[in-house]
């Protein structure tokens, strides 16, 4: 009685506590976070599903990360979403639950609850938004913020004209409609099998993207029947499957991270390494920004996710099952390309295997490194060059835009201080704008590396994801400007040119910085967190504890 009669205030009738299955619907709707605005919509959608299959939904609000406004940067509270859905799924009475999401961060963070809570699950994310259209070309969210910039910078565009720019780029809800971290993370989350077939496509302004929903919410009711849960459907084929994906689709480096982070909680031996070997036969499929033209609408006309699995069926475990209950062959059978312009056939792919985000090692990365080939400059893929050192992002950017900068083309420009633990929470500044003076005489791209990541829908030849991270002590902590610094792309291979005897004296005269906050989240997340190698988890929350609360006597 004291379950039920809590819940009759909500107006439910009697039959709804017969024993049928309560599906939660766990909605990271806010205000704060565009991208995830119209998913109070999508959750009606689900609850329709849920009840034609005979469920019982409630939606509940989570936490919600808005990749364009929280500071110091949404990926610092990834961990805590991803803890509080994760309780969330553990504390009520629930059998299964869809997860809805949108923006960078909260698919992720609810693939990692739904791994650690291990409770039957389905995500939907909200889906892109429209094309943009700026003066009759089409625009892409956040690639075009990059361009627009560096226009602004050199001189070749207006404010007036960037503003102007800033509406046709949103044009409707939806998270960013390039192949940045969202789109990203929703291919991949199909590709995982935790999303229903073509779900990651449909634009969030699509009437189909309510059919995926609504079909969602019918499936996850017969999903906690058969008890299918996330470990049996996130194995280590479905991340192989999701790797392979990823350098199909150009996909961004933040991908490295999550898929680690969400392997950590189901202890699936994931490793740096794996992203470099298991892509490296793989060529680039899709040609969406920022490696390619086009955007995720064009991607889904052209057939979306089901279309690139089913071009990509030898190199992927075809056996796989996902949320559908059925194997990944049997699920991309029927799917068709319609435009090979957007997605390319293996026979003659965008680019040639090989060229998708590679693995770095070397004295300046013992932990590695990652560099997105297809978005960087191929002339400067192997380069050597003296380095110009910055402490900080902020540092660089007080100086970036004086004439006497001691900087040319061929400098390696290094931010340091911008890992997990430094800034805290390794912000997306690895593909900071190029000084002002190089950028006004035509410079379009150098070599930039730091411990910081990169948004997805960034681009240039920048190697991201130092580790270990200098505040912790990383080598990229002992380099001084005019160092000189080896990029072998090609070998894989990031080198200083310095010896270990001078870099063991730079190390004894050095001390670690001091955290920036001292309390709070920010406190627990400096003492925990993991290098970005290691998916960049809290060291507390890897591994899983499953669905039941722990029971106590009262
Ligand atoms: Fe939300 Fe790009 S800002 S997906």
């Amino acid at each position: 009685m004291i379950y039920r009669s809590w819940l009759r205030a909500e107006g439910f009738t009697p039959e709804v506590f017969d024993g049928r299955p309560v599906i939660g619907i766990a909605n990271s709707w806010s205000e704060l976070t565009p991208c995830n605005v119209h998913l109070r919509t999508v959750a009606d959608a689900v609850k329709r599903g849920v009840w034609q299959a005979g469920g019982f939904p409630l939606e509940f609000p989570t936490m919600s990360l808005g990749e364009s406004l929280m500071r110091p940067t949404a990926m610092l509270f990834r961990n805590l979403m991803a803890m509080e859905v994760e309780e969330l799924l553990r504390a009520n009475p629930l059998d299964g639950v869809v997860l809805l999401s949108g923006c960078d961060k909260t698919t992720p963070a609810m693939l990692m609850a739904a791994a650690s809570s291990d409770l039957p699950a389905i995500m939907v994310t909200g889906g892109p938004m429209l094309n943009g259209k700026f003066r009759g070309a089409d625009v892409g969210s956040g690639t075009h913020v990059w361009r627009f910039e560096q226009e602004l910078v050199a001189g070749r565009m207006t404010q007036e004209e960037c503003v102007a720019a800033e509406s046709g780029m949103a044009r409707s809800c939806g998270h960013c409609m390039t192949m940045g971290t969202a789109s990203t993370m929703a291919c991949l989350a199909e590709a995982l099998g935790m999303q229903l077939p073509g779900s990651a496509a449909w634009p969030a302004a699509d009437s189909r993207r309510y059919v995926t929903a609504q079909s969602a919410g019918r499936r996850i009711v017969e999903l906690a029947a058969e008890d299918l849960r996330p470990s049996r459907i996130m194995t280590r084929h479905a991340f192989e499957n999701a790797i392979r994906v990823n350098a199909a689709i150009g996909g961004s480096t933040n991908a490295v991270i999550h898929l680690l982070a969400i392997a950590g909680r189901l202890g699936v031996p994931l490793r740096l390494d794996d992203f470099d070997e298991l892509a490296r036969p793989v060529p680039t499929l899709v040609n969406l920004m920022p490696s390619g033209r086009y955007l995720m609408e064009d991607f889904c006309y052209a057939g979306g996710l089901p279309a690139v699995m089913r071009e990509l069926r030898d190199f992927l475990h075809n056996d796989h099952i996902g949320v559908t209950g059925r194997t990944l062959a049997e699920t991309v059978a029927d799917a068709e390309c319609w435009n090979r312009d957007v997605i390319a056939s293996l026979d003659a792919p965008l680019q040639s295997p090989g060229t998708g985000t590679a693995v770095l090692r070397g004295n300046l990365c013992p932990g590695g490194a990652v560099i997105k080939q297809s978005a960087a400059s191929p002339h400067l893929l192997k380069h050597r060059g003296q380095a110009l050192v910055f402490d900080s992002i902020e540092e660089y950017h007080e100086v970036a835009g004086r004439e006497d900068l001691p900087v040319d083309a061929s400098t390696v420009l290094i931010v340091r201080g911008a890992g997990p633990r430094g800034y805290p929470g390794m912000p997306e500044i690895g593909n900071f704008v190029l000084p002002r003076k190089l950028l006004q005489r035509g410079v379009t791209d150098m070599v930039r590396i730091s411990d910081a990541r990169m948004s997805g829908t960034g681009f240039g030849t920048v190697v991201l994801h130092v580790a270990p991270e200098s505040a912790v002590g990383g080598p990229l902590a002992f380099v001084r400007s005019g160092d000189w610094i080896e990029l072998d792309t090609p070998g894989r291979t990031l080198t200083l040119d310095v010896s270990d005897e001078e870099l063991a004296s730079r190390r004894a005269g050095w001390t670690p910085p001091q955290p920036r906050w001292s309390r709070g989240y920010a406190r627990l997340y400096h003492e925990h967190v993991l290098q970005a190698d290691q998916g960049a988890d809290l060291d507390f929350l890897v591994g899983a504890s499953g669905a039941e609360v722990p029971r106590h006597n009262h």
